[in-house]
Order: C-alpha cells, then structure tokens, then sequence
C-alpha cells in the first residue's frame, strides 16, 4: 500500500514540477536596459524609463539605474525620503536601505559596503543596479559590446518547486525507503538578520542535507547589530575569549560525515559563536565546508581562523554569497564540490 502510495505521490511530484518548470520558463520577467537610452525592454516591449527620458550611466565603472522603474517592474517599492536623502527599497521580503553619497546601504538591516554609491543625476536618483538585484535574487547579465544591462526575475512559480520537493522528501521518509538525507551531510548556521539563513535553506536543498539553526541562548537585538555604535556584536568580535552560548545541541553529529557551516561576516571574521559551535563537538575526520553572507566583504581569512577550533577536520575552500543569492548561484556551488 506504502508503495502504491509513493507512487502516486511521485508521479503528481514529477506532474507539479514539470508543470513548475514549464511556466518558469514562459513567466520569467526579463528587463533590458541599455546606457544613454531612455528606453528599457521589458520582456521584448519597448517602453519609456521614465517621463524625463532619464538614462542609465556609467560611473566607476558600475551601472548606475533610475531604479525605480525596474523595480516596480518587479513588483517592488521605491520611497524617496527627501529629507534624510534615503531611498528604501522593497521586494518580498528584502528590505534595502541606500542613501545618497553613502557607500553604507543596508539589506534587512544588516549594513553592507558599495563601491559605488548612489547619486543624484539629472534630478534622478541612480542607484547600483549589481547590488539591489543580487540583494533581490535577480539574474544581472552586462553585455559591454551591447552596452546593456539585462536583469531577469525568475518566475514566482518557480517556488512551487520547492513546494513539491517537500511533497516528495515526506513522502520517501516512510520506513520502506530510506532515501532522506542518507549521504549524512548538515547545514548548520547561524543568521542574525536571515540572510545566511536563506542561503543555508538553498545549500540544504542542493545536496538534500539535514539543517540545524545555531541559535544564540541570548538572541541578538537590533541594538546588538548596531555596528556603529560600541554594540554587543562588535564587543565579541574584539573579545578574543568570547564564546556566545548557544541554546541546544546537534544531538547525533556522529551521523554526519559532511559539516557546511555558515555564518555572516562581522567585521570581516565570523561571529564567535561559530567559535562555541566548534568547540561543542568532534570534528575528527570528518569534512567541513564553510560559507558566509556579506555586504561586500569576501570570506577572507574568516574560514581559515577557525580550522584551528576543529583541526581534525578536512576543511575545504569556504564561499562567500551576497544575502539574496539565488537558488542556482547556491546550487552550482554544491554541485561543483562533487558532493555524493
Ligand atoms: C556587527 C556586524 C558587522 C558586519 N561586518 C561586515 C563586514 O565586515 N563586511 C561586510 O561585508 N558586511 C558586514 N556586515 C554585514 C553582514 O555580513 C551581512 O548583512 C550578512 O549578510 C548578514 O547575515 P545574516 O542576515 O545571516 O545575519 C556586518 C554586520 C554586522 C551586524
């Protein structure tokens, strides 16, 4: 009965997923601009950027947009505070924070470093298209023969695939077939702000991983984050002995052979309490893999400060991912470690 039962549930989850990809294929939005033009390509229709026929520029070397257009094209928000000189974009659930003349923006709080910052030109606000669409899991693709910028949102439904997926991954944990997670790898991270939580999500999923949350016995407020100011976070990281406690326990590390461990980059390092997880358990033989999330920070020496905590494991290369990394950025990474 079991069996005809996954059957049937495997069948309406290859029906779900290839109806998924179908309409991903037809629905992805594609938005081309192109430099000194005032006219974008939105899904191979010519239309106006904007009534003043703003043009995208060149500067530093970045693409800077009228991003309003594009993003409401996305169906995001765009507000314009005059007086604090902000602009506060929204798309989903990623919030982002430019002001500007600042090379300090900020998605969902946490503050990232542009090389670029935003700028007022012609009257428009131009803002760098690379970072906002990253930070939004939107495709950038700059053609410099052609001088354009093309940004694609892959289709909603897409989602719908993970949906089935999850169909799937109950179905097979019945005790007739025991193919959930039996490559005996983990996921585990700790996110202040969720960026690094999302990017663990998508890791879990491209190598069908287990996943646990580090997750601090006292959790960090706002005014812990506030990296500006002599917050608690910034005190860890200068506090060569801090070890944040952490609430819980990966109950059966035995089980796993593979460790991905992510964190976000504080101060160009990771956040002690990946200090603590380390030091809680036997790394002894197995392999760890390291990843980050950053505004623009690279992983940097981060990883390799901490092979000394667990210095029996095999630690591979680490990756750092910018905090709306997309399901296929996070994917080809997996794949290209040649997991089993
Ligand atoms: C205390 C603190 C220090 C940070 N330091 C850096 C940094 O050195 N370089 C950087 O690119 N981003 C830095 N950031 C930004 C975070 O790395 C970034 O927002 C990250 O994606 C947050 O991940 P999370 O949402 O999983 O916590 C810092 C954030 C905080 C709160």
């Amino acid at each position: 009965m079991k069996k005809i039962l996954l059957a049937i549930f495997t069948l309406i989850f290859f029906c779900m997923t290839a109806a998924a990809v179908n309409a991903a294929e037809s629905d992805d939005l594609t938005i081309q601009l192109k430099i000194d033009s005032p006219l974008m390509l939105v899904n191979n229709e010519e239309k106006s950027i904007d009534e003043n026929g703003t043009v995208p520029v060149i500067v530093n070397g970045r693409t800077l947009l009228p991003i309003r257009a594009v993003v409401e094209e996305i169906g995001g928000s765009v507000e314009w505070n005059g007086d604090t000189r902000t602009v506060d974009l929204q798309s989903g659930d990623n919030n982002i924070k430019l002001e500007i003349d600042s090379t300090t923006a900020y998605l969902n709080n946490g503050p990232y470093t542009l090389d670029t910052p935003p700028a007022i030109i012609g009257g428009r606000t131009m803002l760098p298209i690379r970072f906002i669409a990253e930070s939004f899991g939107l495709e950038v693709n700059w053609s410099g023969e052609e001088q354009t910028v093309t940004i694609v949102k892959k289709s909603e439904i897409q989602t719908e695939t993970v949906t089935s997926v999850e169909i799937r991954t109950e179905v097979t944990t019945n005790e007739e077939t025991t193919t959930e997670n039996d490559n005996n790898i983990l996921v585990v991270y700790f996110s202040a702000t969720n960026n690094t939580k999302g990017v663990a999500e998508k890791i879990a999923e491209a190598a069908d991983a287990d996943i646990y949350a580090i997750t601090p016995a006292i959790p960090y407020t706002d005014a812990d984050l506030d990296y500006n100011t002599e917050c608690r976070a910034n005190k860890e990281q200068n506090d060569d002995s801090a070890r944040p406690e952490i609430s819980g326990m990966v109950e059966n590390m035995e089980d796993y052979d593979t460790v991905f461990i992510g964190y976000p980059i504080w101060w160009g390092q990771a956040p002690k309490i990946m200090y603590t997880f380390l030091e809680s358990y036997d790394f002894n033989g197995k392999t760890i893999i390291p990843f980050c999330t950053s505004g623009s920070s690279p992983i940097g020496s981060s990883a390799e400060n901490m092979h000394s905590l667990a210095a029996g494991a095999d630690w591979l290369e680490g990756q750092r991912f910018g905090g709306g990394a997309s399901a296929d950025d996070v994917s080809s990474w997996v794949n290209s470690l040649g997991l089993k």
